[in-house]
């Protein structure tokens, strides 16, 4: 089985990577084109776009190449900074008989000697090296030839370069030029509707959070999701928040809500104190998760959307009122259904603190009648908003 690896930021996928993907197949034929996007281990972002979203585009732009295509997560779900070496003894794992082809480019193939383990990856995989149509370059055959000590077969393919980059693309899309002709048209649209290159904090990262969330969540909690962002909206309009923020950490609250056990805990643990995070009760970690993910994949550092989004499960003490409002908006959206709702929105409607002191002592019990795990940080805010409310502070 021969397998076309195509590896890269894609921030985002462009036209001059269709055109080596093409030239690639021109090349020769191969059974599977798996494609892998770099992934976001690190403190800030590696790119603009979270990994779901530029995932996203890698398959509408070559979901109709014609060879069956695979958008991999493995780097995109990393701890650790990937090496190639670690991500092709991965797929050598996954396919035991397949032929890894390895696209690279010119420089990659002079720098070789750089990549941690090039020896050891170079006998696992043939490069494919593309290199620029016209004339010839004396120090990428010199490099080439070290390389074929370990990998044969590796070749040189002399293509017509696509005059594009996805920095040229990113900059033009943050203040919305232009840039039909440089992407896939269906990939066009997708950036301009959910503004995902916008040089604008706000337009960029609601637009990339709606784009996620039918992506990350399945249809019953995106409906959700969306309808908490409604109600959090309405109730920043009443009481003087930030209309943007309550929109941005609404959204983003569930985000990691279906993500596997173990992708959430890590990005729980890397979001707070981890003595505190292995205490908390499942149930709860997924706001911590949320809050990472918002940091590290969208570099989003406002604390007080970081906050907002994980105490939303479970409250806590001088909770800012944009926290209270997306708490309050999460438990009483549109979709949901409990006897005490109604009373509880009127009085969300009327003061937060007072609502809040409900809240929670509404959910305190709902979860001590299921026998579910009850957060410290839940009785303490209980603790505390009982202390303001009778205190008189309670003007909302
Ligand atoms: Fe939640
Ligand atoms: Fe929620």
């Amino acid at each position: 089985m021969d397998i076309l690896l195509f590896g890269g930021s894609f921030d985002p996928v462009h036209n001059g990577h269709e055109n080596i993907l093409r030239a690639a197949l021109d090349y020769k034929h191969f059974d599977k084109i798996i494609i892998m996007p770099i992934g976001s281990p690190g403190h800030k972002p590696s790119c603009k776009a979270p990994f779901a979203a530029r995932k996203h585009l890698v398959e509408l732009a070559f979901g109709d190449i014609g060879v069956e295509m695979e958008v991999s997560d493995f780097e995109g779900n990393s701890r650790e900074k990937s090496y190639s070496y670690i991500t092709v003894d991965y797929l050598k794992n996954q396919y035991p008989d397949g032929k890894i082809y390895f696209i690279i480019g010119a420089d990659s193939a002079i720098n070789m000697h750089k990549w941690m383990k090039w020896e050891y990856l170079a006998q696992k995989v043939t490069f494919l090296v593309f290199d620029r149509e016209e004339g010839e370059n004396r120090q990428l055959l010199q490099s080439v030839e070290t390389i074929r000590q370990y990998s044969p077969d590796t070749v040189i393919i002399k293509n017509k370069v696509f005059p594009v980059s996805s920095t040229q693309i990113r900059t033009l899309a943050a203040d919305g030029g232009d840039i039909t002709g440089l992407v896939d048209s269906k990939v066009q649209p997708v950036i301009e509707k959910y503004s995902l290159y916008s040089a604008d904090f706000y337009r960029k990262n609601i637009g990339t959070a709606r784009l996620l969330i039918p992506l990350m969540l399945r249809e019953n909690r995106a409906k959700h999701t969306f309808n908490v962002a409604k109600l959090a909206v309405e109730l920043a309009e009443m009481y003087g928040v930030d209309i943007q923020k309550a929109q941005l950490s609404a959204l983003l609250h569930d985000i990691m809500k279906q993500q596997p056990e173990d992708i959430m805990l890590h990005r729980a643990r890397q979001s707070d104190i981890i003595e505190k995070i292995d205490r908390k009760p499942m149930l709860v970690l997924h706001g911590f998760a949320a809050a990472d993910f918002a940091r590290r994949e969208m570099g989003i550092e406002d604390r007080e959307i970081l906050m907002a989004i994980k105490s939303h499960t479970c409250g806590r003490r001088n909770m800012t009122d944009l926290e209270k409002i997306i708490y309050l908006a999460d438990m009483l959206s549109e979709e949901r259904n409990f006897p005490e709702k109604e009373p509880l929105l009127a009085l969300a409607r009327q003061n937060l603190d007072i609502a809040m002191e409900q809240a929670l002592k509404d959910s305190i019990n709902w979860l001590k009648e299921k026998g579910g795990a009850i957060d410290t940080d839940s009785y303490e805010a209980l603790e505390y908003f009982t202390a303001l409310n009778n205190g008189g502070k309670n003007n909302g």
